[in-house]
């Protein structure tokens, strides 16, 4: 998830100039809620929203089921009227304008093809009815063909594709029509991973291409984080927080949202400030810097004599090296042949000569707050908490992957003993499950960057894990 929230940041960073209309305040947002609230019978599906959604965003919803989505964006789209509150579009107040009249075009969650049209006839549906030409017909629908890869497809009729396709159809039909809005409901959910991906880079690049708005749901946090400039967190009929996809991820404004964007550790406690520095940590591993990297492969003991096996000659390792790496990996004993001068590395040894102590109180960041946990277990610090939350009970909201694992105290600011119950390994990534001894479970996660990860820490296992005095976020309960 850290990957997806990087990209999308590095992706805002090379628009020029950035594009963040909302943080300026000359800005006219497209559409604005103003306090509005949408009631059925006595249910509230919407209670007094707010917000403003500007030009060219792609404006992603996110929330549990029966949240309030779909219902916000038919409100949008014209389908239902708001109980209380008003909708402006580009200014003007759009309450009573009926949906063919608004440049808004939505995808519905449960979408219908018209099952006598040809899938082409179905994307060529709304433009036929708008009077184009032939000619700007066929091209328009072609182009929508191709950009959702259904030119092979274009002859039959809707029960003859698969449901990915029938919902590929969709999309392109409410692509053609160029709207300046596109609200899209789920419009993904049927295809498969590598598809959506795909399709999710091709949205983003019509986005980019025809500045059109768009407002998407999601049940796919990743997705969100992809294609969105901003991300809106619902919860029963309220915006939690709006913010871009970075932001959401790295500085959830409460445990709802915290829980609800990827994988989080919450760690539960009472806040006090941070007076003094905090004492410096045990001297056993005052010699061991942070590790840059989780500690897993480093940990790994070097290769002793009896490890090695017979060097092949040089043309052995060429032939190897050049082609037989592609099949089999590297050679094992190239591996072991590379004891780096590894920085990384915990002490092991008595030899290791005394590295700088970078855990001393003057290192770790001022400011903040402890967090006082159960009996016997050291408290937490969180140097980038506001002290204002001193007294309070807060959660520690920390992301699995700034959390590492190793069999030797690390030098971290935060260090915690337990003991692996579980590993989940995901290819790119494993997970460790650790318990730590207040029962508490807590997950680290570390990226398998070599093709068969040395599995060095196993089930059973007691470990350390550790993370710096910045990696998480503290919350108000
Ligand atoms: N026409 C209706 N009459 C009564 N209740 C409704 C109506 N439409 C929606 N609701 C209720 O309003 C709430 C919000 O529904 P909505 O369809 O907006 O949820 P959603 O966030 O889109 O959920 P999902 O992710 O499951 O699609 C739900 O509790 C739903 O039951
Ligand atoms: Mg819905």
């Amino acid at each position: 998830m850290s990957d997806i929230a990087t990209n999308s940041q590095a992706k805002s960073a090379a628009a020029q100039p950035v594009f963040e209309p909302w943080n300026d305040p000359d800005a006219k947002p497209l559409i604005q809620f103003r306090d509005v609230t949408k009631r059925f019978g006595d249910f509230t599906a919407i209670d007094t929203l707010t917000i403003d959604i500007f030009e060219q965003e792609f404006f992603a919803l996110l929330g549990p089921s029966g949240c309030g989505k779909t219902t916000l964006m038919r409100m949008l789209a014209g389908f239902e009227t708001p109980t209380e509150g008003h909708i402006l579009l580009g200014g003007e107040q759009i309450d009573h304008v009926p949906p063919n009249k608004r440049a808004v075009n939505m995808m519905f969650q449960s979408y219908a093809l018209f099952p006598h049209l040809s899938v082409w006839e179905n994307i060529a549906f709304g433009l036929k009815r708008e009077g184009k030409d032939s000619a700007f017909i066929d091209a328009r629908v072609e182009e929508m063909l191709r950009l959702t890869r259904l030119e092979r497809f274009a002859k039959r009729k809707p029960h003859q594709i698969s449901g990915g396709q029938r919902q590929r159809v969709a999309l392109a039909r409410s692509l053609a029509k160029a709207p300046k809005l596109l609200l899209l409901d789920e419009p993904l959910g049927a295809l498969d991973r590598k598809l959506r991906e795909e399709t999710q880079f091709e949205l983003m690049d019509i986005q980019e291409k025809t500045g059109t708005t768009f407002v998407i749901v999601t049940h796919d946090q990743e997705e969100a984080m992809t294609v969105a400039s901003r991300v809106a967190v619902m919860d029963e009929g309220r915006i939690v927080q709006v913010a871009t996809p970075a932001v959401i991820y790295e500085a959830p404004n409460s445990v709802y949202v915290a829980d609800f964007i990827g994988d989080v550790n919450l760690l539960r406690g009472a806040a006090t400030a941070r007076s003094t520095p905090a004492p410096p940590e045990q001297t056993a591993v005052a010699e061991a810097p942070a590790p840059a990297e989780p500690l897993l492969e480093s940990a790994a003991p070097l290769p002793t004599p009896q490890d090695r096996t017979p060097q092949p000659n040089a043309a052995g390792a060429w032939l190897h090296d050049r082609f037989l790496t592609r099949i089999l990996g590297p050679r094992p004993d190239a591996v072991k042949r590379l004891p780096p001068p590894d920085h990384a590395a915990p002490a092991k040894t008595a030899e290791t000569p005394p590295k700088p102590d970078r855990t001393a109180p003057q290192d770790i960041p001022e400011g903040g707050i402890e967090i006082a946990r159960g009996e016997g277990q050291p408290p937490l610090i969180a140097a980038a908490a506001d002290p204002a939350l001193a007294g309070k009970p807060v959660v520690l909201a920390l992301r699995p992957e700034k959390v590492s694992i190793s069999r030797e105290r690390p030098a971290t600011h935060n260090a915690l003993q337990g003991k692996v119950i579980d590993i989940a390994y995901l290819g790119n990534v494993s997970t460790y499950h650790v318990e730590l001894q207040d029962g508490q479970m807590i997950k680290a996660q570390m990226a398998n960057t070599r093709r068969i990860a040395r599995r060095d820490i196993t089930w059973e296992d007691t470990v350390w894990v550790g993370f710096s005095a910045t990696a998480g976020v503290v919350l108000e309960e």
